[in-house]
């Protein structure tokens, strides 16, 4: 079970962790990842200097733009789970 969750925290939601929570609710459920996915909202995750949003895959942190998480999703986490 991969462990994905993005940091709700006061800064990353200023960078849109809001949209990219969306997003990848929504991936999930279009590819039927219920069971492959364990999906969370976080707090901060101590990194909010860094430019993009937090989000943890199996407790490793990267920083996404909103408009490239699609992408992120795609070419990151699916070649995990699928
Ligand atoms: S608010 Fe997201 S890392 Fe701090």
């Amino acid at each position: 079970m991969l462990e994905l969750s993005v940091c709700i925290g006061s800064s990353c939601h200023l960078k849109g962790s809001y949209n990219i929570i969306q997003l990848f609710q929504q991936m999930i459920e279009e590819n039927a990842l219920h069971d492959k996915i364990d999906f969370k909202a976080s707090f901060c995750m101590r990194k909010c200097q860094s430019s993009g949003v937090a989000v943890s895959i199996n407790g490793m942190v990267h920083h996404l733009q909103p408009e490239t998480a699609r992408e992120f999703f795609k070419n990151t986490i699916m070649p995990i789970v699928k």
